[in-house]
């Protein structure tokens, strides 16, 4: 029985045919002597009429059949009777009239109902065990489809602008600077490792070096991190380097990129250029380097105005240097206790000593600090936080990076619960794409006590802050842009260094890196920039991150075939486990575990 047809295909057009269909057995309605078939393939649903009242062989037949199970149907096309017609279905107007059932396998019961609904109650663990029913539901299925037409997309978008896609390892060296890596051990270089990609980035840079111009890659990257709704130890980016570009042409080129995605995949048109802000600006306005920019509650600054306050805590933070940062949560305070509660907590989860607050009900300010506050500091209150009835103001002092982080935080949580009582809406398809740019091109680690790279040590700093490096690195901005749609960064990526006595200065001088090291860990970089290498530049963008807001889903579990849970099991196929002896005396391993 060859399948003609698939199972969205079949139109009042096609009455009369024979056809043969297959697939798996949605639902089974039994009507005494009829039996009704909802047929369901890749593609779609067809209902499909076995009459079983003359014919006691198919009657037989039928009766071991349980949804799930895989067949095959050849039979006629018929209009279904009229007021049956389902018009939400592309097959909604025939149904088959089989003549002939080929039963391929009978399936057990599934452990949970297999429509979106009804997949989406269970617990994500039981998915992720029978991941191979999961991905039958419509709407996991049309993920793994937008995944497959977003990247697509992309390859035809980058091929056209005369890109072309190179492979570079997965398996790479130790460059413990980044995330933590995952290490493979050498059977043939006893007690030696090769550490798994975190990203294509040397390799893309050596590409330059090496006349490529224009390359792209959608690659795959493994990271040791802690595992979040957005984080993946293996994910996949798309990644691009070009030479002799400016920051500028690397925003036209994803700009276009992201329009022709929107385009093939929704049907979209989102305008570009897209939005540029400044990193103090990101910081100063949304308290986070990636703000979601589809509501305002804005961070406000009252420094000066509390610089002379009698509420000590404030007035203390000022005098040693700190910040005052406030927000207007509008109509939230009716907030609980126990919400209230959550809110501290995040606050002082990110280092705040306490959040202080003023609630407005009943006309009144109510607020275990508002005694201290003087007509004048009220009033700059007001005016600027346009403070009204039903309204909580949140204050953090703190250093000013880490008070608006603070606020950053409360200003999601308190917009998560202005979501919950219907007084904000954000809609995912309200695309807010953002440029977040000039990140200063160092922190300073006070732990540690010395400078890192905010993002990696390759990215060049902005030229005129070029002379700064030896004077005030803090000061010195990067030629490095983020990429941020609607809270989540999608991607990041920068104007490289490619002098390389720059490279090396910033490496030993600013990183202060032992020159061993850097020679161990970068040196065939730095010969490789001795032989002529262009300036270049490029980003890289998680393709998850992307496909999950295609997907409306901020899971990009969702939009992963195959994810590993938070904890890094994969449930389905049980990894990791443990190996043989002989296995790891192979590899000159011994595991010491732990207590
Ligand atoms: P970066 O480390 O910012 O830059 O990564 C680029 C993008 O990759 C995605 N991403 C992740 N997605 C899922 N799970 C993860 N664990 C994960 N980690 C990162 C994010 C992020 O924005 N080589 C540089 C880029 C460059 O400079 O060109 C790099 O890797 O969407
Ligand atoms: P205290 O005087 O320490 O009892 O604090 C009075 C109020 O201010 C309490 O509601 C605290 O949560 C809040 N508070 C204390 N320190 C800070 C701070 N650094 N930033 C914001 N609020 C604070």
């Amino acid at each position: 029985m060859k399948r003609t047809h698939h199972c969205a295909q079949l139109k009042p057009a096609d009455i009369g045919a024979t056809v043969s269909l297959a697939g798996w057995v949605d639902t089974i309605r039994d009507q005494g002597g009829i039996i009704f078939v909802d047929l369901r393939d890749r593609e779609g649903v067809t209902q499909i009429q076995l009459e079983t009242r003359e014919n006691a062989a198919l009657g037989e037949q039928l009766k071991h059949l349980k949804p799930e199970s895989v067949i095959g149907i050849t039979g006629k096309v018929v209009q279904r009777p009229a007021g049956t017609e389902n018009p939400s279905l592309p097959t909604g107007g025939i149904e088959v009239n089989a003549t002939a059932l080929e039963i391929h396998n009978i399936s057990d019961t599934p452990p949970f109902p297999l429509d979106d609904a009804g997949g989406d109650k269970v617990n994500e663990d039981l998915r992720l065990t029978y991941r191979y029913l999961d991905l039958r539901r419509p709407k996991m299925r049309k993920n793994l489809m937008v995944r497959h037409r977003a990247a697509k997309s992309i390859r035809d978008y980058f091929d056209a602008q005369q890109f072309i896609e190179v492979e570079t390892p997965a398996l790479f060296k130790s460059t413990p600077e980044g995330a933590r890596e995952y290490l493979v051990p050498s059977r043939i270089h006893p007690g030696e490792f090769y550490a798994l990609s975190q990203s294509p980035q040397q390799f893309k840079q050596i590409l330059m070096v090496a006349g490529v111009e224009k390359y792209f890659q959608i690659a795959r990257c493994f990271r040791d991190e802690d595992l979040r709704s957005d984080r993946q130890m293996e994910f996949t980016q798309v990644d691009v380097e070009a030479s002799f570009v400016t920051r500028e042409d690397i925003y036209a080129l994803f700009e276009g990129m992201l329009k022709k995605v929107w385009l093939d995949v929704l049907g979209t048109d989102i305008p570009t250029p897209f939005p540029r802000m400044s990193y103090d600006d990101a910081m100063n306005r949304y308290g986070v380097d990636k703000p979601d920019v589809r509501f305002g509650m804005e961070l406000v600054d009252f420094t000066e105005t509390f610089r002379t306050s009698s509420f000590k805590v404030f007035q203390g933070t000022v005098a040693s240097g700190g910040a005052i940062k406030g927000l207007n949560a509008k109509g939230l305070a009716d907030l609980t206790q126990g919400e209230l509660k959550n809110l501290e907590d995040t606050a002082k989860s990110l280092g705040a000593k306490g959040l202080a607050f003023i609630k407005v009900e009943g006309g009144e300010w109510k607020s275990p600090i508002v005694k201290f506050f003087s007509d004048a500091e009220k009033a700059t209150l007001t005016q600027q936080l346009g403070i009204a009835e039903g309204d909580i103001v949140f204050f953090a002092a703190a250093p000013w990076e880490k008070a608006c982080a603070i606020l950053g935080r409360i200003r999601l949580e308190a917009a998560a619960l202005l979501q919950k009582r219907g007084k904000l809406t954000l809609r995912t398809d309200d695309w807010k794409f953002l440029w977040v740019i000039d990140f200063p091109l160092m922190s300073y680690d006070e732990e540690r006590g010395g400078y890192a790279a905010t993002h990696h040590p390759f990215t060049a700093p902005v030229l005129e802050d070029t002379a700064l490096l030896d004077s005030d690195p803090k000061k010195v901005r990067g030629q490095h842009y983020d990429l941020v749609l609607n809270g989540m960064e999608l991607g990041g990526g920068s104007i490289r260094i490619h002098q390389p006595a720059l490279q090396k200065k910033i490496f030993e001088e600013v990183l202060k890196i032992p020159a061993d090291v850097v020679e161990s860990r970068f040196g065939y970089m730095l010969k490789a920039f001795t032989f002529g290498a262009p300036p270049h530049g490029g980003i890289a963008f998680g393709l998850d991150r992307m496909v999950a807001l295609l997907c409306g889903t901020t899971s990009i579990r969702d939009v992963i075939a195959f994810p590993k849970t938070q904890k890094g099991q994969d449930l389905m196929a049980q990894s990791p486990t443990p190996v043989t002896a002989k296995q790891l005396k192979e590899l000159h391993i011994a595991v010491v575990q732990p207590e």
